[in-house]
């Protein structure tokens, strides 16, 4: 029974343990049939189903340790020349731009859209200089960019794509899933993800087979053989164990898809009518619905109001990449994206998890409705 001052999380995952502990269990077990710690059969099962929910008809689903290398190993794939220029959106988590600084080129922010956040094309196109080599769409809180914009502004530079996907398992852009437009995809199954490992995973998916046979490569030491390395790869490799553990939560990421999409619908029909701005969007996309985000005029005050009532709330996130102390020589100066840096004023991430029930749901809508301003 629910009562109204127990704690809501932003992710809950006890609920979503207490479903499936049998399966994850006999998941644990199955290792110990075999001792395959690494590269053991769970890791091809793994990849296996997660392609085929993602609709990839050939090419590769490549496990590895966690969201951010995935991103460098496909940059490092690309084989881009060095210090080449990537263009990526400012507003997102700050791996996607590290990512683009460990494979050894030059991040390049732009700005976003305001009605899903998503990289603004013509922000892109904009940007596009003669050292331009690749764009990062990110598919930010489960949004997908808009695809046949970045493709067709890729196609025309000859431009490489990399859909940093991290946030955005199962979502669909024009009814065609994540990773499966750009060159590569790439997924993070950090604990707190949609798709969610017990510890650090991650996976890049590519519909071309050459560089697919690459990033295995690299994830492994640029191994031809054992003891044989034509390339200079690293240690990047997935889990037996996490695999196994997605496997698990892979049968399940439809539904907990579903149960995202009906719970943004409810807070959508609290929000809107009151004047709030929420995530808008366009009719091509279907959101994997990763975090809930609303945008407020007096966001401390709100956040007060709903830790005092326990109810967690995050900021997803509070310094546009090219503002971070780190990125500086290599960015832009504050001013330059206005969008990124209104919005960074003015988000929050309130409580988004499949198990979120209905009682759950009102008590944060209420409990933010007290304090919060348009
Ligand atoms: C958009 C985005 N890119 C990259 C990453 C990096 O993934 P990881 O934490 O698994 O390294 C994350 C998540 O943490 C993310 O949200």
């Amino acid at each position: 029974m629910e009562h109204s001052s127990d704690p809501i999380a932003l992710v809950d995952l006890r609920a979503q343990y207490a479903d499936i502990k049998p399966e994850i269990q006999q998941a644990f077990d199955g290792i110990f049939e075999n001792f395959a710690f690494l590269n053991g059969p769970q890791v091809a099962e793994m990849e296996q189903l997660f392609a085929q929910l993602h609709g990839l008809r050939s090419g590769h689903a490549i496990g590895c340790s966690n969201g951010t290398s995935a991103l460098t190993v496909a940059l490092r794939a690309f084989d881009l020349s060095p210090g080449a220029e990537v263009i990526l959106p400012s507003h997102t988590f700050f791996a996607t731009a590290e990512s683009v600084i460990l494979a050894g080129y030059k991040p390049v922010f732009a700005d976003i859209n305001p009605d899903d956040y998503t990289i603004d094309p013509a922000q892109v196109e904009a940007l596009i200089s003669p050292q331009t080599e690749a764009i990062i769409p990110v598919h930010i809180y489960g949004n997908m960019a808009n695809m046949d914009a970045i493709m067709a502004i890729a196609e025309t530079h000859g431009l490489k794509v990399l859909e940093d996907a991290a946030q955005a398992q199962m979502a669909a852009w024009n009814g065609k899933m994540s990773g499966t437009y750009g060159d590569a995809g790439t997924y993070s199954f950090y604990p707190s993800k949609n798709l969610g490992a017990y510890g650090d995973a991650g996976l890049v998916m590519t519909r071309h087979d050459d560089l697919g046979k690459v990033i295995r490569k690299l994830i492994d030491h640029g191994r031809e053989d054992r003891y044989l390395h034509d390339m200079v790869g690293d240690n990047l490799r997935i889990d037996s164990l996490q695999a196994a553990f997605l496997t698990v939560k892979l049968k399940r990421l439809a539904a907990w898809t579903g149960q995202r999409r009906e719970i943004a619908q409810k807070y959508d029909d609290h929000f809107k009518p009151q004047g709030f701005k929420v995530i808008e969007l366009p009719a091509q996309s279907a959101s994997a619905r990763h975090l809930y985000i609303v945008e407020v005029d007096n966001r401390d005050d709100v956040m007060a109001h709903l830790a005092a009532n326990n109810i967690a709330c995050m900021i997803h996130y509070p310094i546009p990449l090219h503002l971070q102390p780190a990125l500086q020589g290599t960015a832009m100066r504050a001013g330059d994206l206005s969008v990124t840096e209104r919005i960074a004023k003015r988000i929050v991430s309130i409580p988004m998890y499949p198990e979120l029930s209905d009682v759950q749901i009102d008590r944060v809508a209420q409990t933010f409705l007290e304090v919060a301003k348009p």
